[in-house]
């Protein structure tokens, strides 16, 4: 297995180009299923989730090649229906093509996908929503079997929670069944309006876009022609560099990024005391000498993401003061606060709720990755921490960040990858 190791060698300088976003990606790879013909998706994110989405869809029969700046996806002769138990282990996101082959096929096997190290992560909001919109699911041997004996029908489905999978199976699903659904509690991540807006450009009427509730017009069946789509900038690998440049008191530029989509953390940046210079789609961030202590609550989007918890929590062990973060979504998802503390930092847990007093010096340290986004707070910590830091099982971090050391040694980070 893979380690990154950085030097502490004080501020970074320079810029960084956003990658396509990991998780926008997955659910407009899962839509192709919907398509006829190819689809040319953009902007992809070279990173492992996204290999792995590939690999399940020719697995499924789909075809894919690269044609200049296009990632050519033809899902005419899909010739299976199961999604196996092999590929969904090592990628819980390959839930989404379970919406698309049901409202394609009528009938589909998924292998249910286990929790993981952030929480149980059960799917039961997808399988009921799809049950109201006329399936029948039965769990056999670890499997999700959904039929739809008399096809999907447009209903009003109500989230009991707001989940971003779960809406985008639904979603899905909705665009070809037989008449309209409404979603209500419905997620609004700009990956899943991302979603949205291909299956409007493929003539999906929908109606709502960004709000609490969405309505959708089924096709009854009739697959989509859905023209280039281009993937939207990953909020989180932005958000994860303005931490990186606000933990080491960096100016950093970022281009190719959608500030819109960052407004929760840059508002937590603004309270810690950093400044910025905002574009349509670059932002400069310049640091402070002394980063003021944040509260933090995440929630759903708009609010502040889960995504970026683990890397305010690196970040906060440098503000002057006592910092307050409680995690909502996620039951497990507090791992990196151990790993934080071989390095030094000074943070008490209770329950969900981490309460990290700074500024504490870092001392580098051997710390192991447990999540994606755990893996990228061990890196900003490094980055500060006095002497080596070796970050291991980095594979988390490969799952969801493209060219991770490359772009931070191109700012000047003395970052490097190595073999156990
Ligand atoms: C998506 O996961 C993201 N993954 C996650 O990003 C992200 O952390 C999460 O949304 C929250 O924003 C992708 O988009 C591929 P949820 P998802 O369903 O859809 C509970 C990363 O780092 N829930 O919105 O799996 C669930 O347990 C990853 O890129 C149910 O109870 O998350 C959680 O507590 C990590 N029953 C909450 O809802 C269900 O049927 C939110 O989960 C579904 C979810």
């Amino acid at each position: 297995m893979d380690f990154i190791e950085i030097v502490g060698n004080g501020p970074l300088h320079g810029e960084i180009s956003i990658s396509g976003a990991k998780n926008a990606a997955l659910p407009i790879l899962a839509a192709t299923i919907l398509a006829k013909g190819n689809v040319c998706v953009k902007n992809l994110p070279d990173v492992k989730d996204i290999k792995t989405f590939l690999k399940l869809l020719d697995l499924l029969g789909s075809t894919h090649e690269e044609v200049g700046d296009c990632f050519v996806i033809n899902t005419t002769n899909l010739n299976s229906t199961t999604a196996t138990y092999d590929i969904v282990k090592t990628m819980r996101a390959s839930i989404l093509v379970l919406g698309p082959l049901l409202a394609r096929f009528g009938e589909c096997r998924v292998s249910l996908p286990g929790g993981c190290a952030i929480g149980q992560r059960p799917v039961g909001l997808h399988l009921k929503a799809l049950e109201q919109m006329g399936a029948v699911i039965t769990i056999e041997n670890g499997y999700i079997h959904a039929t739809a004996p008399k096809g999907l029908h447009g209903k009003v489905i109500v989230f009991d929670k707001i989940t971003v999978t779960g809406s985008e199976n639904v979603i899905m699903a909705a665009a070809l069944a037989k008449g309209t659904s409404k979603i209500v509690n419905v997620a609004k991540e700009p990956e899943v309006v991302q979603l949205c807006q291909m299956l409007q450009s493929a003539g999906v009427v929908i109606r709502g876009l960004g709000s609490d509730e969405i309505e959708i017009e089924g096709t009854d069946g009739r697959l989509l022609e859905i023209p280039d789509i281009t993937v939207i900038p990953d909020r989180i690998e932005a958000g994860t560099y303005l931490c990186a440049a606000a933990i080491s008191k960096s100016t950093l530029t970022l281009k190719k990024v959608q500030p819109l989509h960052l407004e929760a953390v840059i508002q937590k940046l603004e309270e810690m005391g950093l400044s910025f210079d905002i574009g349509s789609d670059t932002m400069t961030i310049y640091p402070v000498e002394k980063l003021k202590p944040v509260d933090i609550v995440t929630t759903e989007y708009p609010g502040f993401p889960t995504d970026m918890q683990a890397q305010f929590m690196a970040l906060a062990t440098q503000a002057e003061g006592v910092s307050v973060i409680e995690e909502r979504l996620f039951e497990n998802r507090l791992m990196h606060v151990s790993e934080l503390q071989r390095l030094g930092a000074k943070i008490k847990l209770k329950g969900h709720t981490a309460t990290v007093t700074g500024p504490c010096e870092l001392q580098g340290s051997d710390v192991m990755a447990t999540d994606l986004r755990a893996s990228s707070a061990l890196v900003l910590a490094g980055l500060i921490a006095k002497g080596i830091t070796r970050v291991h099982r980095i594979y988390h971090l490969d799952r969801g960040y493209e060219r991770l050391e490359e772009k931070l040694s191109n700012i000047g980070a003395n970052i490097t990858r190595g073999k156990e």
